[in-house]
C-alpha cells in the first residue's frame, strides 16, 4: 500500500557491511517503533489475508522468527484470527517438524510443533519483515505443508528483489506473495 511504502522510506536504515562484509543491511526497526508506520505496515501486511470482497480467505497467521512475530500477531489481530509462531530451532518442546535452510548471510533451522494445534487443512498467511534469498519462507511453506495446512499467501514488508527470493519460491504461485513496500 502507498502508507506502508511510504512509512518504509521514511523509518528504514540501510547498514552496509551487516550482519557481514558486502550485505547492505535494510534495518527496519525504526518503522516498527514508529506507531503510525508500524499500523501501516501491519495493515498492508493483513490485506494479503482478505479477498476481493473484504473477507477474511485465511484461518491463522504464522510469524516467522524473529521479526515476522512482530507483525504476525497484529496482522492476526486485524484478521480476527490466532498466530502460530515458526520458531529457529530448539525453542519448541518436543515433537517438532524441523527444516534446515540456508539465508543471506548463513544457515538456520526452523520448527513447529508436530502436535497441540491442529493444522491440517488450515488456510495459512505466512508474515515476514523481509524477501531476501527466499530459503526462511521456503523452509516454512515446506514445514507448514508437511503438517498438512495449505499455504494461501505470504505477506511480507520488503522484498530484496536483487537477492531472488521470488524465484526460488516456485512451489508458489506467483500471485501468492504480497509485498506491502
Ligand atoms: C531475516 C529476515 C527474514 C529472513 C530473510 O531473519 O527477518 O526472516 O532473514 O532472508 P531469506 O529470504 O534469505 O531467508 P533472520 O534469519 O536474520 O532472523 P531474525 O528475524 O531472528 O533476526
Ligand atoms: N534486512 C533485513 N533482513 C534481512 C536482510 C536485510 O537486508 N537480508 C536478509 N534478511
Amino acid at each position: 500500500t502507498d502508507a506502508a511504502r511510504a512509512a518504509v522510506a521514511a523509518h528504514t536504515r540501510h547498514v552496509a557491511g551487516f550482519p557481514e562484509p558486502g550485505v547492505v543491511f535494510a534495518d527496519l526497526t525504526p518503522v516498527f517503533a514508529d506507531g503510525a508506520a508500524l499500523a501501516a505496515v501491519i495493515d498492508g501486511l493483513a490485506a494479503a489475508g482478505r479477498g476481493p470482497e473484504g473477507a477474511v480467505t485465511v484461518d491463522l497467521v504464522a510469524g516467522l522468527d524473529a521479526r515476522g512475530f512482530l507483525l504476525g500477531s497484529g496482522v492476526a489481530l486485524r484478521l480476527g484470527v490466532g498466530t502460530l509462531a515458526v520458531r529457529k530451532a530448539g525453542k519448541l518442546p518436543p515433537p517438532v517438524l524441523r527444516e534446515d535452510y540456508q539465508l543471506e548471510y548463513g544457515s538456520a533451522a526452523l520448527e513447529i510443533p508436530a502436535e497441540g494445534i491442529a493444522l491440517e487443512g488450515k488456510r495459512i498467511l505466512i508474515v515476514d519483515d523481509v524477501l531476501a534469498t527466499g530459503g526462511t519462507v521456503s523452509a516454512a511453506v515446506g514445514l507448514l505443508r508437511r503438517a498438512g495446512a495449505i499455504v494461501e499467501r505470504v505477506s511480507v514488508v520488503l522484498e530484496l528483489g536483487a537477492l531472488g527470493g521470488r524465484a526460488r519460491l516456485q512451489e508458489l504461485p506467483g500471485g501468492a506473495i504480497a509485498v506491502s513496500a
